[in-house]
This record gives structure tokens, C-alpha cells and sequence, in this order.
């Protein structure tokens, strides 16, 4: 198996986001492969427009993208305060690759990252996958709830 090879990307991702670099920074049409990645194996982040994908890299603090060769083949990203909040969001890891181990180097790059390393409390929501991180040691809450309120007419 090959090992990926994971980019820490810079504030806003902008290799990734103007020029699709990938590993090397190398152009390799990588905002074109994440969209790909969302739409074939995140159920939640399908039909992203490449220009909100734009936005959103601008505004996160952690960016981190997984690569074999020119595949992205994971991805993840965080917003923090860098004090005392920080949430992940859009973890995904190719579904073919999922159990090798890629999920775990992912979130551990996360939470490890500068921006999130210090802060208070680490939160994410996940339909499917509690038990992954809760053997990451990430604890279900038994005292909040989460509320939700959907402010675009298209989700
Ligand atoms: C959830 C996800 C990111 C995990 O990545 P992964 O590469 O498959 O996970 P890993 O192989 O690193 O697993 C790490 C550990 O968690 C366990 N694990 C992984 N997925 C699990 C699951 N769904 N249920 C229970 N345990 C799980 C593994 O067995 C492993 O345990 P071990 O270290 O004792 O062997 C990946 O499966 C995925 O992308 N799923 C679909 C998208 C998704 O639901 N993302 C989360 C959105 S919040």
C-alpha cells in the first residue's frame, strides 16, 4: 500500500485553490479532485460549486489534504479561534482506503495543528461515524443538543 502523502495546506489553500496543486505542488486540477472526492464519497458535501470550495478554503483556519500520487484520496478542515473553540468538518477519506489507517493520520494532523492544538474544546457532528472518533478519544456529549438552522433555500 502506498502511503499517502499529506499536505498541510497554508491559510486559505491557495496552491490548491488558484492553481490545483497537489503533492510537490505540483498542478494537478485539485480543487476539480476535492470537488470529485465530496461528490463521490461525502454524502453530505455533494454538488459543491467550485467557487463556494473557493470560499471555503479562504475562510478555514487548518487545511489538510491526503494524496497517493496525483489522487487526493482524503481530506479534512477546521475553523478555530485558536483559543477556545475549534470544529471539524468535511473528514473524508476515499472509500476504498477507508481502514488503513488514513482516517486516524488525518484527524491527528488536525487537532495537532498550531491553530487548534491550545484551544478549549474540539467539537465536530457526524451522522455515521462516532464510533471512529470516539476512538479518538473524542467524547459523545451527553448534556448538549445540537440545533440547526438551515439559512439557504438549497440545503
Ligand atoms: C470516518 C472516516 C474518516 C474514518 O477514516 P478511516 O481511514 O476509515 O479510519 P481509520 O482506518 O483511520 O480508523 C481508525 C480507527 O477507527 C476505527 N474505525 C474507523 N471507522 C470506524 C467506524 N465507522 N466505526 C467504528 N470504528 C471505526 C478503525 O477500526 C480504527 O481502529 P484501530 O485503530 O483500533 O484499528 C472514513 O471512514 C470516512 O471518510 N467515512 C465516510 C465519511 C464520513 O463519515 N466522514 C466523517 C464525517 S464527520
Amino acid at each position: 500500500m502506498l502511503k499517502p502523502h499529506l499536505i498541510h495546506h497554508a491559510p486559505g489553500a491557495p496552491g490548491l485553490r488558484l492553481l490545483g496543486l497537489g503533492p510537490q505542488l505540483k498542478p494537478t486540477k485539485g480543487l476539480l479532485k476535492l470537488q470529485k472526492l465530496f461528490n463521490e464519497h461525502a454524502f453530505w458535501a455533494k454538488k459543491r460549486k467550485i467557487k463556494d470550495l473557493k470560499h471555503m478554503l479562504i475562510n478555514s483556519s487548518v487545511i489538510i489534504s491526503l494524496w497517493q500520487n496525483e489522487r487526493i484520496v482524503g481530506f479534512g478542515r477546521a475553523t478555530s479561534d485558536k483559543t477556545y473553540r475549534a470544529v471539524l468538518w468535511d473528514v473524508v477519506i476515499a472509500n476504498d482506503l477507508q481502514g488503513l489507517g488514513f482516517g486516524r493520520v488525518l484527524v491527528d494532523a488536525l487537532i495537532n495543528s498550531p491553530s487548534i492544538k491550545n484551544v478549549e474544546r474540539i467539537y465536530l457532528m457526524t451522522t455515521k461515524s462516532s464510533d471512529f472518533y470516539q476512538q479518538m478519544n473524542f467524547k459523545l456529549s451527553d448534556n448538549q443538543s445540537l440545533l440547526i438552522l438551515k439559512n439557504k433555500t438549497n440545503i
